[in-house]
């Protein structure tokens, strides 16, 4: 199976971004979240990690969720993984609740998860395999997904002789090839040094532009929330809840220089109020340590 999409390319990407909205809204919904509660027990007490989080996803739509550390991102992708069950509300994909994890969803998390004895062409077809098709066939579909990562000539590397980005590359693949409807992305790219990551986001939109997936992406970086997105989903922290959903008013396809318009300026901004709010005034003072005397009393 060719893993270009059947489908036209209706986003229209060189569309006004007041009509692309339009278009995505009327895409049916791949998953919807409702209502979705999560308290963990802890040695102190219940921790409530995500408090009523709904949103629902439109297919092929690119989401980016957004929030300061231990605002609950990770849970909720756990979640919609089916990795981890929610203690309260739901979470449906294509209309069927969400109990497991399973080969309608793939993962790629921002440590690197490639098995270290196989090389890429084997990695990407361990899922293949899996599911049942012979050798030569996941070989042959494998193939055409490492193609489509760039990484044709490093089929038969293994890991340990790959960059951090060509690792991720490879676990892209390997999360495509199983043709998932979701593709969730818990800060892929956040090991990554500055200029390896703004290659990443090109090859990843380079990758949506040509494939029929859904993707939930989570990060922490601002430029990267926008960049990637359709729409930014903004959790707060304490418990995780959803602060704002923003519709992305930058034009695609996306480049560097966008970045410095002032569309993107005014989208950077608004996160920032969000997610950092008044942070300077609720920044506890920090104990006073001396940390040393020289200086006092040296000649
Ligand atoms: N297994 C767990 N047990 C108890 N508390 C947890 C567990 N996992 C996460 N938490 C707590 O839930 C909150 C959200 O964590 P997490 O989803 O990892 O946040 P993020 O990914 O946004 O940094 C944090 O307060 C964290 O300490
Ligand atoms: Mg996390």
């Amino acid at each position: 199976m060719s893993p270009l999409s059947d489908l036209p390319d209706y986003r229209h990407q060189d569309a006004p971004v007041s009509q692309r909205f339009g278009r995505i809204a009327a895409r049916p919904v791949v998953m919807e979240v409702k209502n979705l509660g999560m308290v963990y027990d802890s040695a102190k007490g219940p921790v409530a990690a995500l408090n009523d989080i709904s949103f629902a996803v439109r297919r092929r739509e690119f989401i980016t969720v957004i929030g300061a550390s231990g605002c609950g991102k990770s849970t909720l992708i756990r979640i919609l993984a089916g990795l981890e069950a929610q203690t309260s509300g739901e979470v449906l994909l294509d209309g069927k609740p969400v109990h497991a994890p399973g080969s309608d969803r793939g993962m790629v998390f921002q440590s690197y998860t490639l098995f270290p004895w196989l090389t890429v062409r084997q990695n990407v077809m361990f899922g293949l395999k899996m599911k049942g098709y012979s050798s030569t066939k996941a070989g042959a579909e494998a193939k055409l997904w490492v193609d489509m990562v760039g990484l044709s000539q490093f089929m038969d590397h293994y890991p340990h002789e790959l960059s951090g980005g060509m690792k991720q590359r490879v676990a892209i693949a390997r999360a495509l090839a199983n043709q998932p409807r979701v593709l969730l992305m818990d800060e892929p790219f956040g090991a990554l040094d500055a200029q390896t990551r703004c290659q990443m986001q090109g090859y990843l939109l380079e990758i949506w532009k040509n494939v029929d997936v859904t993707i939930i992406f989570i990060t922490h970086d601002l430029d990267e929330a926008i960049y990637l997105a359709d729409r930014i989903i903004v959790l707060e922290a304490r418990p995780g809840r959803i602060a704002e959903i923003i519709e992305v008013p930058v034009a695609r396809p996306r480049h560097v220089e966008q970045l410095l318009e002032p569309k993107f300026l005014a989208t950077r901004k608004r996160l920032d109020e969000l997610i950092h709010p008044r942070a300077a005034s609720h920044l506890e003072p920090l104990p006073v340590f001396r940390m040393t005397v020289v200086g006092d009393d040296v000649e």
